[in-house]
């Protein structure tokens, strides 16, 4: 294990890739079991991580990236998604999973389906929208650390038409709609933005010791 603060000041918003590196099947394994291990508020994994790794769609997907290119050079390129149907069946799936996972029987786990579809019950589209949101913010970061560590460059990108990722990787289909975007890859040693420092406020101004 690198020491990890190493690994976060080595780490960058990549810019440009080196197209001809490509990300190895183990470290794939790695970055899709990470992805599963992500938590989320009650659990719920309100989500699916499109993993691409072709070419043709990626260049497709430059002109809906405000020309962007990194999602044409990366390896690969994550996607990643939230349910667009956050409702009792949602949740009934979570909780057979769970019971199948606790060898419990599914009604012991009543008193917690009812919270969680109490508390989705509360929420319009959007609310469900948004709370989906950010659960895949936690996802992004985590992975983002994980790849860091396995000295695998990255950058996260919401400056992305999403209804037109949701088009071309036809996610309706999938009930899945698009959120943030990672590149991942190879920084290109030639990267511009490689010169520059990392900026950050410093510590006294961001956290609190009480
Ligand atoms: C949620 C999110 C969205 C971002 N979107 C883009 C983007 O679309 N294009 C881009 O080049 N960088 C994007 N960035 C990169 C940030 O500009 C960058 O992380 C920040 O300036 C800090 O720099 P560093 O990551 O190199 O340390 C995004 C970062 C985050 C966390």
């Amino acid at each position: 294990m690198n020491n990890i603060i190493d690994s976060l000041n080595w780490r960058y918003a990549t810019k440009k890739f080196d197209e001809t590196k490509i990300i190895s099947g183990d470290h794939l394994e790695t970055i899709k079991e990470a992805l599963r291990l992500t938590p989320s508020s009650f659990g719920l994994q309100p989500w699916k991580f499109v993993i691409l790794k072709n070419k043709e769609i990626q260049k497709s997907l430059v002109e809906h990236s405000w020309h962007q290119n990194q999602v044409a050079e990366a390896s690969h390129v994550i996607v990643l998604c939230r349910k667009n149907t956050l409702d009792e069946t949602f949740v009934q799936e979570y909780i057979n999973d769970y019971a199948q996972t606790m060898w419990a029987p599914v009604e012991a786990l009543d008193g917690y389906k009812d919270m969680m579809n109490w508390f989705l019950s509360k929420l319009d589209d959007e609310a469900k929208a948004t709370w989906a949101n950010k659960q895949i913010y936690i996802a992004l970061w985590s992975i983002m650390t994980v790849v860091a560590e396995m000295w695998i460059d990255a950058c996260p990108m919401e400056w992305f038409s999403a209804p037109e990722y949701d088009r071309i990787l036809n996610l309706q289909s999938e009930d899945l709609s698009s959120v943030v975007v990672l590149p991942i890859g190879y920084r290109a040693e030639d990267d511009e933005q490689l010169k520059r420092p990392k900026v950050r406020f410093e510590q006294k101004d961001v956290i609190i010791d009480m």
